[in-house]
């Protein structure tokens, strides 16, 4: 099954789907309460990644009862929606950019499966390769921009960041900054689930911005967006295979001793 994690701004796609069907899938960290849709006649599983009503912040979300609850209800391809600033003054506000890797600095989350065993996944192609390409080829409906890799910095937050931290992550080779893409896209690759991320650029990071940032910008250019984001999923999803394989469903293949 495929499933949609929705960012800030996308709390519901009841616009794409012909049938919810909500349900509280309980786990050993937590419940988390799911939508399942039906699009281009397939149930998929929507959860919004903060919560209806968005009332968790960045730092506060359960990100493993997140993905152990789609893990038990059987997906096995997760589409992640990201708000993100851009760190290059050619990526601007409304271009969205599809990442290749990513850059943790992330600094209190709860970030493995694994605490009580040694299983060290490889990380070599952080973001699931053949689902980043699907939603690359699907994204005809995307005007003003489309970004094919590149690198996502996570950060703790909820703070936006210093000038000097934005210095500094342009130095190190970061692309766009976020809160949410860590640890949800490692703990995916654990449970062996196919993982992408459509990062949505909302402004200019900080100091790059002439302006102070603010929650408003991003909110606002996420509604901007919904339309086209809406269409990239249905697009993606038909278009994606019922039967297929992928190394990050064996991820956990040689992962141990
Ligand atoms: N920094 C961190 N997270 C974000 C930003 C940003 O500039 N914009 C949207 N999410």
């Amino acid at each position: 099954m495929i499933a949609i994690i929705g960012g800030s701004g996308v709390y519901e796609l009841t616009e794409m789907a012909d049938n919810i069907e909500k349900k509280t899938v309980d786990t050993e960290y937590g419940s988390v309460e799911i939508s399942l849709l039906s699009i281009a006649g397939k149930t998929v599983a929507f959860l919004p990644r903060h919560s209806e009503g968005h009332s968790y912040p960045p730092h506060k979300i359960n990100f493993k009862a997140n993905i152990m609850a789609l893990k038990n209800i059987g997906v096995n391809q997760i589409i992640a929606t990201n708000a993100v600033g851009s760190l290059d003054l050619d990526i601007g506000p409304g271009s969205i950019v599809i990442p290749d890797d990513f850059l943790d600095f992330t600094v209190n989350r709860d970030r493995t499966f694994y605490d009580e065993e040694v299983v060290h996944i490889d990380m070599t192609e952080p973001y699931c390769v053949r689902l980043s390409d699907a939603l690359l080829k699907n994204s005809d409906c995307i005007t003003g921009g489309l970004v094919t890799g590149g690198t996502m910095v996570c950060t703790e937050g909820p703070r936006f960041e210093t000038p000097a931290e934005i210095k500094m992550f342009s130095i190190v080779g970061g692309t766009i900054v976020g809160m949410t893409s860590l640890p949800e896209a490692v703990l995916a690759r654990e449970k062996e689930m196919c993982y992408a991320s459509i990062a949505i650029v909302s402004n200019y990071c900080t100091s790059i911005s002439p302006t102070k940032l603010t929650i408003d910008e991003v909110m606002e250019i996420m509604e901007v967006k919904k339309e086209e984001l809406i269409n990239l999923l249905y697009n993606t999803i038909k278009d994606l295979p019922d039967d297929f394989d992928c190394d990050c469903l064996h991820a956990l293949d040689g992962a141990s001793s």
